[in-house]
C-alpha cells in the first residue's frame, strides 16, 4: 500500500485533564464540530491531592520527562484538524502532551491550541507546541480561565460561549480554516 502523504478530512479533539475543566471544554468542542474525543492520559496517573500533583508535575518538567501514554490515536491520518485541549502546567503544557506531541506526525495538519489556566493564560505552551510539532501549522488559540465553567444548580456545565465563538471564528475563516 502507498504511503499516505495526505491529511484527512475529520477532527480530532485530543486532551488532557486532571480536574476535569480541559476535558469538559473538549466535549464541547467535540459536540460543537462533530470530532472524534481521545484522552491523552499518562500510564500511570497523577496523585489525587493538588499539592502532590504540582509537585509531581514539577519534578517531571525539571527531568524534561516523557511520561508513557497509555493509548495512542488510531489512524492518525484521517484526521486534518487537531483540538489540542490541556491545562497550564507550570507555565507549559502537561509533560504527557510533550509525550503525545512528539509521537504523532502532524504533517499537513492544523492544530488549535486552547488552554485551561489558573492565571497565567498559555505561558509558553504555544512556543513548545510549534518547537514539538514544525510540521503542522498552528491555528488561533483560545484560553479560558479555570473559574469560566459556570455550571448551574443541577451540576450541568453550560456551554463556554467564548468557545462557541472561537470555534465560529475558526469555521468562517476568520483565522487559518481546514475542514470545520
Ligand atoms: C500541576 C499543576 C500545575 C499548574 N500550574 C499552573 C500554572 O503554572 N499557571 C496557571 O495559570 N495555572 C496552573 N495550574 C492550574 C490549572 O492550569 C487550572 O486549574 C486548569 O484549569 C486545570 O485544568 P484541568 O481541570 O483540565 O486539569 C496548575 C495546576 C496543576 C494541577
Amino acid at each position: 500500500m502507498e504511503a499516505q502523504t495526505h491529511s484527512g478530512n475529520k477532527i480530532l479533539v485530543a486532551y488532557f485533564s486532571w480536574s476535569g475543566n480541559a476535558k469538559t471544554l473538549a466535549g464541547q468542542i467535540a459536540r460543537e464540530t462533530g470530532g472524534d474525543l481521545f484522552e491523552i492520559k499518562t500510564a500511570t496517573p497523577y496523585p489525587g491531592s493538588y499539592s502532590e500533583c504540582t509537585g509531581a508535575a514539577k519534578q517531571e518538567q525539571n527531568r524534561n520527562a516523557r511520561p508513557a501514554l497509555s493509548e495512542s490515536v488510531t489512524n492518525m491520518a484521517q484526521y486534518g484538524t487537531i483540538f489540542l485541549c490541556y491545562p497550564n502546567w507550570w507555565g507549559t503544557l502537561p509533560m504527557g502532551v510533550f509525550t503525545f506531541l512528539e509521537a504523532c506526525d502532524f504533517s499537513g495538519k492544523t492544530i488549535y491550541p486552547l488552554v485551561t489556566h489558573g492565571g497565567s493564560r498559555f505561558g509558553r505552551s504555544l512556543d513548545d507546541i510549534k518547537r514539538l510539532c514544525p510540521q503542522a501549522v498552528t491555528g488561533e488559540g483560545l484560553s479560558v480561565s479555570d473559574d469560566a465553567n459556570p455550571k448551574d444548580n443541577t451540576g450541568v456545565t453550560t456551554p463556554n460561549r467564548e468557545l462557541t465563538s472561537w470555534l465560529h471564528r475558526i469555521r468562517n475563516g476568520t483565522v487559518r480554516n481546514k475542514a470545520i
